[in-house]
């Protein structure tokens, strides 16, 4: 169990605001004694977010260095690979017009869709101010609309974006059914959402190998808390029955579907196609 000023606390801050949160919070959701400043947090927020034990409140405080952090770390070739893997995807889906990514973090993989496709309007919406600067750094040379927003309650047009996607970010939401109706709201009829979302009942021995193979190429530093970080992910992930419930209560119930994917030859995730379709 972490305690303050333990290394876990920066390896947690390194990965993400809601992996680090988790942590904390967790404590109290397994029944032990919790620093007595995030009870009080804790005991402030939806029923929903206290399950995962992440609020966002916790990404809007996110420092600047968590978010550098967190850009740096991303940067090993096993993500740089997933997020190629998902803008070939993106690109192979649409040629033209709008597409937002939600939850865009540090915006590498709005680079890579418009490195594959410069013609496309780019948007990207975060909560977290500082993941916005990290992003707008890194998208510095290319036309994008980068904006700090919740995804559930997002300042978009009606019927406005050609395409959606999201990666690894719906898992964290304090609100992901209001998300997802937003993401309805802004989709243009007829028109996809894409979202990539890792999930608890992952094969653990497919993915144990698949992380082994990934560790070798990895320098000393990632390889100690590659692990730690992807761990900390799928226990605060969904599992795949419970992404499926989460959508059927929303305005996708009947345009859905739910696959397991690799991405860079990790098989812990799932691709989340919903269709806007009226009536
Ligand atoms: C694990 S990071 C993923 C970042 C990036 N998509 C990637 O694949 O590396 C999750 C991101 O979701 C953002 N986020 C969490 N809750 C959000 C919400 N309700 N609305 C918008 N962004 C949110 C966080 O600030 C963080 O940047």
């Amino acid at each position: 169990m972490p305690c303050e000023g333990c290394p876990t606390f920066m390896i947690a801050a390194t990965y993400d605001a809601g992996s680090w949160c988790k942590t904390w919070a967790s404590v109290e959701y397994e029944g032990h004694e919790t620093r007595p400043r995030m009870r009080s947090i804790c005991n402030r927020l939806p029923q929903k977010a206290r399950r995962l034990g992440i609020s966002e409140t916790h990404f809007l405080n996110m420092p600047h260095c968590a978010a550098w952090l967190y850009d740096w770390f991303m940067r090993m070739k096993p993500t740089a690979t997933q997020t190629q893997d998902v803008a070939q995807d993106m690109v192979s889906r649409i040629g033209c017009g709008r597409l937002l990514d939600i939850g865009t973090g540090h915006g590498r993989l709005l680079f890579e869709i418009h490195r594959l496709n410069p013609t496309l309007e780019l948007f990207g919406l975060d909560i977290s101010p500082a993941m916005i600067a990290v992003a707008k750094k890194n998208l510095k040379d290319i036309s994008s609309d980068l904006r700090q927003g919740r995804s559930e309650h997002t300042d978009y047009p009606d019927d406005f974006f050609d395409l959606v996607t999201c990666t690894g970010s719906l898992y964290l939401w304090d609100y992901p059914e209001e998300g997802l109706e937003e993401i309805f709201r802004i989709l243009k009829p007829g028109r996809s959402a894409y979202l990539f979302e890792v999930y608890k009942d992952v094969d653990p021995d497919a993915f144990q190998s698949a992380l082994r193979a990934h560790l070798r190429e990895l320098d000393p530093i990632r390889r100690l808390l590659g692990p730690y970080a992807l761990r900390k992910a799928l226990r605060i992930a969904y599992r795949m029955d419970e992404y499926v419930a989460m959508i059927k209560s929303t305005s996708f119930v009947y345009s859905f579907t739910i696959e397991k994917i690799q991405l860079a030859s990790v098989p812990m995730w799932l691709r989340i196609v919903l269709t806007k379709t009226l009536g």
